[in-house]
């Protein structure tokens, strides 16, 4: 697949840029990379910590294919892919889309879409990978973990690989082709999770349904559906 790269040093977010460019026409494909973001944003709203070094980029895509949220378990599962290829490690995948390391998060993506009616005008694909990071703010010391001997072209490199594998398949098949492989590396189906949206619930994550929504399992034995973007996991104290 042919990437057009739209490299700039310093960027607020390369999701923003990227949207930016959808917005004016940019073609399917293109990347946009820098080497630190002055204002990252993670998902929920959050800040996203990119100081020179991490693996910072997103992905602007123009697929004919209604809106969904298996373009994150795609990219979670190329970007999984990008680091052990790069750095010989096994990472696994937290629900939806964090990239997790000895238990502790190592990378994440944020995907923004722009739907017209039942249409996917386009899709931005933000992915994040911490590396050769000395220290992390207090708040994330206890919770992240980075990539080390590594740089972020060999991680972009990698993931575009990873990407470009799985591309003609998940245009094809959807979800459904990318579940094997999202199960053997997912660290959150078959676990007791607690969910934390605008309420609490626990209970056993038991599969994803058809569009990736996670079905938790709750303790009354009723199945409820968890859609992306609303949801933090945090393994129970038991785990
Ligand atoms: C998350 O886990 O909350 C998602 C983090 C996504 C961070 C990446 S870094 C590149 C891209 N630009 C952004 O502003 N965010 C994403």
């Amino acid at each position: 697949m042919h990437y057009t790269l739209d490299y700039t040093p310093i960027l607020p977010s390369t999701n923003t840029r990227a949207m930016e460019l959808a917005r004016a026409g940019a073609p399917s494909h293109t990347l946009v990379v820098a080497d630190y973001q002055t204002q990252g944003r993670g998902r929920r709203g959050r800040t996203w910590h990119s100081p020179q070094g991490g693996a910072w980029f997103s992905l602007l895509l123009r697929p004919q294919i209604p809106p969904t949220q298996g373009l994150t378990l795609l990219a979670a599962l190329a970007a999984r892919e990008a680091c052990e290829t790069v750095a010989g490690i096994k990472s696994g995948i937290k629900w939806p889309n964090d990239i997790m390391w000895q238990g502790k998060k190592l990378g994440g993506i944020l995907l923004e879409l722009a739907i017209e009616g039942n249409i996917l005008n386009w899709a931005v694909l933000g992915v994040g990978i911490n590396i050769n990071q000395q220290a992390f703010p207090p708040e994330l010391r206890e919770t992240a973990i980075s990539l080390q001997q590594t740089t972020p072209d060999a991680v972009i490199q990698a993931f575009c690989d990873a990407f470009d594998k799985r591309w003609p398949a998940f245009l094809s098949e959807g979800i459904p082709g990318l579940m094997p492989e999202y199960i053997a590396y997912s660290v959150t189906l078959g676990r007791r999770v607690e969910i934390i949206t605008d309420q609490r619930l626990e209970g056993v994550a038991e599969r994803l349904g058809p569009q990736g929504e996670l079905l938790l399992r709750l303790d009354t034995g009723e199945l409820q559906s968890i859609w992306a973007g609303d949801v933090s996991c945090r393994y129970t104290k038991d785990q």
